[in-house]
């Protein structure tokens, strides 16, 4: 493409007026000649910096190979030596068993199996006998019993005292809490539709609960560790097709897997990247999006995606699950990115769903219920993702708050956490975070894209650039920054 100087002369004889901060850029500035070409067609009655921006950013080659690696000659990675122990837990995972119509039904089936699968893994903590349904409750006049219920209303009592209206699938009941029980400061944290065990005696119509108990994971777990000494590295919200996208920082993750930068012992280590979520910016997830966009076609934004796959050695094994900004259904359970915009060599799955790598039950998710239980939950901030991933966990369920977060009431309720993760990876937050409880790692992935405009705005600091890596046989964790030269 050529590029000219403008000719102000020529402008002016057309009667096209500039804005200043526009004669400016054109006095100072090259332009393509087809730019030109359009600023002199142009019938706007004033050609602002605005417009020239535009048009020089729809001119912009769209770069479908943002990534060059350098390979290290003398690189020799354990890694390789390996073949991989990756399995997808298919019944965790939406893709291709969608039968949701979105009837009534649905709502009710969707609701009573999370209610069972719930309420089982509190049973399964609990002694039988002591177990109440609210129907049984009138039956226990004075005895200490449990009552295994979901919070549907929630408010103070004029006393002080927090008055909770619950359901079970028999029926509901009124649950009071007394302020000066344990059970009070817990109740705090208590979110509607949450499903909680709560110890007391029924008075008459009201059921007084001095202790409650979330469904959690057992106390005694340890965290699991493997023979081969292997390295997981985990990201998210790479956004690709954003102005945003650290393309240069993402550009050194590559080569350090190629073991052309430092820290190469653990870069070999590397047998299996996640990728949790956001791959690309997409188009149209948010207004006025197309202005933050360097590419505006969805799957240019994926070949991006694929032409940095296609770097990364090909004894990696990487895994991809969607998120809210990728181009499949916005609400959860998430099916897999279609085959039809991802050709590089990457295991698709849904969002939520469980994969064992080396025998470790990872819970992936790409983490869109954060921002409900951040807002919904006083203490919790983005500045700790992993303190609202805790909340999650001990609730056995991805998405507690019902209508905060989009979700398809499938029969099957996929966002319960059945099983004990030993890893459970998000993103979404653009900010990392880890902590180990229980013998689960909990882990936030951070991102590849810049702060953008909006996080100014709303004061987020993310941390761009910086990539979680699990060593397996030892149960260290490294992160490694690729910000910087
Ligand atoms: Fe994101
Ligand atoms: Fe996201």
């Amino acid at each position: 493409m050529v590029s000219v100087k403008a000719d102000l002369k020529e402008i002016h004889a057309k009667h096209i007026r500039l804005t200043p901060e526009a004669y400016e850029f054109l006095e100072k500035n090259e332009i393509s000649g087809e730019v030109y070409q359009k600023i002199i067609l142009s019938d706007s009655l004033f050609v602002t910096k605005e417009m020239i921006d535009g048009l020089l950013s729809s001119q912009e080659k769209i770069p479908t190979k943002p990534v060059s690696v350098a390979r290290s000659p003398d690189f020799k990675p354990y890694a390789k030596e390996y073949s991989a122990n990756f399995r997808l837990i298919d019944r965790s995972d939406i893709t291709g068993k969608s039968n949701c119509t979105g009837k009534i039904e649905d709502f009710v089936a969707h609701f009573r199996n999370r209610f069972e699968r719930v309420s089982k893994i509190l049973r399964m903590r609990m002694a039988e006998n002591t177990i109440v349904t609210t129907k049984q409750l009138k039956g226990s006049q004075g005895g200490k019993v449990r009552l295994i219920a979901m919070v549907t209303e929630k408010r103070p009592t004029k006393k002080g005292n927090i008055l909770l209206n619950v359901e079970d699938e028999e029926g509901c009941a009124k649950v009071v809490i007394p302020k000066d029980t344990d059970a009070y400061k817990l109740a705090s944290h208590i979110l509607l539709d949450d499903i909680v065990a709560f110890d007391g005696k029924n008075a008459d119509e009201l059921f007084i609960s001095d202790a409650l108990t979330w469904p959690e994971i057992p106390f005694a777990r340890v965290q699991k560790k493997t023979e081969r000494d292997i390295g997981i590295a985990y990201v998210s919200d790479l956004h690709f097709g954003s102005k945003k996208f650290l393309e240069k920082e993402f550009a050194h993750f590559i080569n350090w897997l190629n073991g052309s930068e430092g820290k190469r012992e653990l870069a070999g280590k590397v047998k299996y990247i996640i990728v949790c979520g956001d791959l690309v910016d997409g188009i149209g997830i948010y207004p006025e999006q197309e202005k933050e966009l360097v590419v505006k076609d969805i799957y240019k934004q994926y070949e991006m995606f694929d032409a940095a796959m296609e770097k990364i050695p090909d004894y990696i094994t990487v895994i991809a699950a969607p998120g809210n900004h990728d181009a499949v259904r916005r609400a959860e359970p998430q099916p897999a990115i279609p085959r039809e915009l991802i050709r590089s060599d990457v295991e698709l799955v849904g969002s939520p769903c469980n994969v064992e790598i080396e025998g470790l039950k990872h819970l992936l998710y790409h983490g869109t219920s954060l921002d409900s239980i951040i807002a919904g939950m006083g203490g919790l901030s983005y500045e700790k993702p992993e303190e609202a991933m805790l909340e999650i966990l001990r609730r056995r369920h991805l998405s507690p708050i019902y209508g905060d977060n989009l979700i398809v009431p499938e029969e099957r309720d996929y966002l319960v956490i059945e099983e004990e993760p030993d890893v459970m990876h998000m993103g979404h937050v653009h900010k990392n975070g880890y902590m180990t409880y229980r013998g689960t790692l909990l882990l936030n992935s951070g991102t590849f894209q810049d702060r953008t405009d909006y996080q100014v705005r709303v004061g987020h600091h993310p941390t761009p650039g910086i990539v979680p890596v699990l060593e397996t046989k030892s149960g260290k964790l490294n992160h490694i920054s690729f910000m910087g030269e």
